[in-house]
């Protein structure tokens, strides 16, 4: 249980009154037959206390949850009961441990399509973002969809996860990669999108946060264009899912994935949404035990999907702690993240801004899930990074997995702080000193 939730349970003790319901961050309160809600802020301090590594002595400011957000008690307490007291492989034993294993499992499904407003049907487990973006382009390899001299849509802000398989899959099938390209403000420019994605565009695959620019990109609008011509569209929810509200249909996104390890869930887990009637064209190309009907010494037939994507014993432990993990997200309310996020991000960037030589690659902050990359003019990202680092001030350095990127920016690389539901001003601040610190170094080099 979170402290956020003993809190409550306290609260409604105290008020035997009154009935106290958790949904999000409000209290739901019923006097008689009246029912009305009060908000309160999110109380980092006691969010805070759910992760445990925040507590240990001499650790660092974390503002690297772009790279991965930390773990809270809960699901941590999931995996470990897991393990502990019911350990077992899932839809193969007949006793105790592997029934309540299956449960377990088939309910983070559940949850997941609850989560981004989808069926648990269309819900498959992966290793993550990678593992998915894999997945699916040799599944599409394996359909009929495409055939030579078509064209991919992709954008400039992709990560690696979804650039390289997408590369990869439009070189083996001869088709046509373009790109939709950056507009003003690290946005994207939809102008330029309606004119990319024409008649021949098969597959739009774009993400729904950049995890360099942090921009919130309108993927409504990319995907409306996309089925006006007939393409699919392919999501990447990999930065935004549990920063901001994410729900498939009002996306009208086709496929979407992301991973459990940036939304305080287990790294090595992940999720592949295919909406039902898309999902019915693929073939798993990864074959293995547990997604069969039958086979013979020359064939096999398939089982049902969602699970004849899901060969070979999966990552039960991550699954039953991802399910945790949304769970936890949803007490606190992921639109209050959202807003936490937007209110600490403008502070950094407001902040940041006030140095001298800061350079800040990153949209205004109420279109953006929590991320501000920065140059300082004196001071290579890596260097700022191992000063950082030396005063314990976690951040990321590099081109963060989109090279395309940075290039189209003219930037061999950035420093990235990123924010998340745990992050206090005082970080921020810490942040703040550091560069600060940096500049005077190199000052005197
Ligand atoms: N994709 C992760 C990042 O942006 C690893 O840092």
């Amino acid at each position: 249980m979170s402290q956020f939730e003993k809190r409550v349970i306290a609260a409604e003790r105290s008020n035997p009154r009154f009935s106290f319901k958790i949904k999000s961050l409000c209290y739901s309160i019923k006097i008689k037959n009246c029912k009305f809600q009060i908000r309160i802020n999110m109380d980092i301090d006691i969010i805070r206390k759910d992760f445990s590594i925040l507590q240990k002595e001499g650790s660092s400011v974390y503002l690297d949850s772009a790279a991965t957000s930390l773990t809270p008690e809960p699901v941590l307490k999931a995996m470990d009961e897991y393990y502990r007291t019911y350990r077992a492989n899932i839809h193969r034993g007949l006793y105790r441990e592997a029934e309540k294993a299956s449960v377990e499992y088939e309910a983070t499904r559940r949850v997941i399509a609850n989560f981004i407003g989808a069926d648990s049907d269309e819900i498959i487990f992966t290793a993550g973002a990678t593992g998915s973006s894999n997945m699916l382009m040799y599944a599409f390899e394996l359909t009929d969809t495409f055939s030579e001299g078509d064209e991919v849509v992709t954008t400039i802000m992709e990560h690696n996860a979804v650039l390289l398989p997408l590369q990869a899959f439009a070189k083996r099938k001869k088709l046509n990669l373009r790109y939709i390209e950056l507009g003003e403000c690290f946005e994207l420019d939809y102008d330029q999108a309606e004119k990319c994605i024409t008649e021949k565009t098969k597959l739009v695959a774009l993400t729904l946060a950049s995890n360099v620019l942090g921009t919130i990109n309108d993927v409504t609008r990319v995907a409306r264009r996309a089925h006006e011509v007939g393409a699919l569209v392919l999501v990447d929810a990999t930065a935004a899912v549990g920063h901001v509200p994410v729900d498939v249909k009002q996306l009208d996104a086709d496929f979407l994935f992301f991973s459990g390890h940036k939304m305080c869930g287990p790294t090595g887990v992940g999720v592949l949404y295919g909406k039902k009637s898309e999902l019915a064209k693929l073939t798993p190309s990864y074959l293995g035990g547990g997604i069969i009907e039958e086979v013979t010494r020359t064939d096999y037939v398939l089982g049902e999907q969602p699970w004849s994507f899901e060969a070979g014993t999966p990552n039960i432990a991550g699954v039953i702690g991802l399910k945790k993990a949304v769970e936890y997200l949803e007490t606190i309310g992921v639109e209050n993240i959202q807003t936490h996020c937007h209110e600490t991000l403008a502070y950094t960037q407001q902040e940041l801004k006030k140095i001298e030589g800061v350079k800040i690659f990153s949209s205004d902050p109420v279109h953006n899930i929590g991320i501000v990359s920065f140059t300082l003019a004196t001071v290579h990202p890596h260097d700022m990074a191992e000063i950082l680092g030396k005063n314990g001030v976690a951040v990321r350095a590099g081109h963060h997995c989109a090279v395309p990127l940075h290039t189209e920016l003219c930037i061999p690389a950035t420093t990235r702080a990123s924010i998340y539901l745990y992050t206090t001003k005082d970080d921020v601040d810490a942040l703040i000193e550091s560069v600060k610190e940096a500049q005077r170094i190199f000052a005197q080099a």
